[in-house]
């Protein structure tokens, strides 16, 4: 079977191409393990170290609907849709959001539906569907309230996927996923970006900014974790989603506060001291809207897990990204 992973070139996207190489098999549309045969990469960047003769690289829009109908013919069995204008980003261009959020996602559910096969497609949600006047813990059967572009942008793709399975057009499943860190690299657009830099930048030798106030809460996730998470949505059998596709995976909720002195006890204090407070306000605003937690026992019955505490998460960036030149302490 052929996988797509749209958005392939990015953080999530890398990641579960190498982790689908290394495991060589996913459920077909009939629910049976198949070997993976080929894994496209779809992006507009080209990825880097394509390291397998199974990956290949198509560099292009997702908004440019002919190429998506090329992209998905019958051989493609999955579909994990992680192209996407990030929240920051969402918010300073509302038409490229839109464009690439909404009318491209569409296009892509109308290419699976048009291939007539029934796919399973994998879609990445976000805390940024929920916002304001959220209780401390947000239920399954919390209300949706964006509280950005981005996040209804996502919400309008969350009900798209389930109606879409729904008339039987694909087999949907919806993740919705905690702020994903640490990343490594360059920041990027979204507003969740320094969750990332406060640990990345400070491990690197280099200064910090936290944009939020040390109070705010922030729902958090390993990539190892998304990635493990991406990989049992997939396979989980339909009948076990019920009538709605969305889990929200299990995370960690930490301050900003506590980020940075889970920063301390894993790489000391001058590490530490290297995140200063600035707040800026429309990014405070966005991640203050988000929830901070929110109640996954749904998806720990599905089998979902989260990492065990932050503390963990900063471990596993030090095993997974940086060199074993690290000596424990920054
Ligand atoms: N990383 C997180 O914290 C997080 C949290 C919740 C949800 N998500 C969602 O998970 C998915 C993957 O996130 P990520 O962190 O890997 O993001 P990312 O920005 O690293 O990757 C997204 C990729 O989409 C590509 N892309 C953007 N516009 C495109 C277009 N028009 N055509 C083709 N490709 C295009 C980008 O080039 C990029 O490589 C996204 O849908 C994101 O919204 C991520």
């Amino acid at each position: 079977m052929k996988v797509l992973i749209t958005g392939g070139a990015g953080f999530l996207g890398r990641r579960l191409a190498h982790k689908l190489v290394a495991r060589g098999s996913l459920k077909g549309t009939d629910g049976r393990d198949q070997a993976i045969d080929e894994i496209v990469l779809l992006d507009v960047v080209p990825a880097e170290s394509l390291a397998d003769a199974r990956i290949r690289m198509i560099v292009g829009d997702i908004a440019d609907a002919s190429l998506l109908r090329r992209a998905i013919d019958r051989g493609v069995g999955s579909v994990f849709h992680l192209a996407a204008i990030v929240s920051g980003e969402a918010e300073a261009d509302f038409d490229l959001g839109m464009r690439v959020n909404v009318d491209a996602c569409r296009s892509l559910l109308e290419a699976c539906r048009a291939a007539g096969h029934q796919p399973r497609v994998v879609f990445t949600s976000s805390v940024a569907v929920y916002g304001s006047d959220l209780p401390a813990t947000v239920l399954d059967s919390s209300a949706l309230n964006p509280q950005s572009s981005y996040g209804t942008q996502k919400a309008i793709g969350e009900l798209l996927i389930n109606d879409y399975s729904r008339k039987g057009f694909i087999d949907g499943r919806v993740l919705r996923l905690p702020t994903i860190g640490v990343r490594p690299g360059k920041p990027n657009r979204a507003a969740s970006s320094f969750a990332s830099g406060i640990v990345r930048e400070p491990l690197n030798g280099e200064q910090s900014t936290c944009p939020i106030a040390p109070e705010t809460r922030v729902w958090l996730l390993s990539p190892r974790k998304a990635i493990e998470g991406l990989i049992l949505g997939h396979e989980l059998p339909a009948q076990a989603l019920g009538s709605s596709r969305i889990v929200n995976l299990p995370g960690v909720c930490v301050t900003a506060y506590e980020m940075v002195a889970a920063l301390e006890r894993v790489a000391g204090a001058e590490a530490a001291k290297r995140v200063r407070w600035e707040r800026d306000e429309v990014t405070n605003r966005i991640v203050a809207s988000w929830p901070g937690a929110w109640d996954t026992r749904r998806a720990e019955a599905l089998g979902f897990s989260g990492d065990a505490d932050f503390d963990s998460i900063i471990r596993a960036y030090i095993e997974d990204e940086l060199s074993s030149a690290f000596a424990g302490r920054a």
